[in-house]
């Protein structure tokens, strides 16, 4: 079974956007996954097409109605669909690479993309969704942050990445930044690739790289090397 998107959103004609070039893109044709936008304003329920009202209890901006959502919901998911359900939203858990790998891991995902100003809570509660957020900003509508969970979900999936080994070299340095890279001219305006990359010496590649992806983890993002220690360094994702 390949790996299903279905995306609920007012703007279908953003999907599979940046998804249907490159590698995912590839994988797509090849029926590695498939990416099925749908739009909610086809379930609104009344002839002005409506999906969403002004917030009780006043405030700017408007609010997508449950009833329409709801409904959209309905028609999405076929009865047994096991695929979670996920609301992007910038109140929701930070989107990370443990459940991204986790999402690819199962049968695809139903993403639910509202305007910002957010959907009622209570289909959000009835329906059991996942609230996740990919960072603290705030974006217009959840699309992009769509594209980006699907992004990072499908390039995890089996036969869509180039070199294998990409993969488990990523596992390999989880919790940490990646190493710097370099590639030709050895020398380029004055400055010179690390030596030990010329060197030909596979072990003394690894090592460097190993302390090349800590020190910039120390420098850079003190939060995740401190989790890092937490977790024992190294194994833990
Ligand atoms: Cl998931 N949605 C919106 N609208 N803004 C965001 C976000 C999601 N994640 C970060 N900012």
């Amino acid at each position: 079974m390949s790996w299903s998107a279905t995306v609920l959103t007012l703007f279908p004609e953003m999907f599979p956007g940046s998804l249907g070039v490159s590698l995912a893109g590839r994988a797509m044709r090849e029926g590695i996954w498939s990416c099925e936008a749908r739009d909610i304003r086809a379930h609104a329920l009344d002839r002005h097409r409506t999906v969403d009202d002004t917030p009780f209890g006043g405030g700017a901006g408007m609010v997508m109605r449950p009833d329409v959502v709801d409904t959209a919901i309905a028609a999405a998911m076929p009865e047994g669909d096991t695929r979670p359900l996920i609301y992007l939203t910038p109140r929701g858990r930070l989107l990370d690479q443990r459940l991204v790998q986790e999402l690819a891991a199962g049968p695809g995902a139903v993403l639910l993309c509202g305007r910002y100003e957010g959907v009622d809570q209570r289909v959000i509660e009835a329906r059991g969704m996942i609230e996740v957020s990919i960072g603290d900003y705030v974006l217009s509508g959840g699309e992009l942050a769509a594209l980006t969970l699907l992004d990072a979900c499908v390039r995890l999936l089996p036969g869509v990445m180039g070199a294998a080994e990409s993969a488990v070299e990523e596992s390999h340095s989880a919790g940490l930044l990646e190493y710097a890279q370099y590639t030709r001219p050895a020398e380029w305006q004055g400055r010179a690739v690390p030596q030990v990359l010329l060197s030909g010496h596979h072990a003394e590649v690894a090592r460097w790289r190993r302390q090349e992806s800590e020190a910039a983890t120390r420098e850079r993002r003190p939060d995740l090397w401190t989790r890092m220690q937490v977790a024992g360094g190294g194994a833990a994702a």
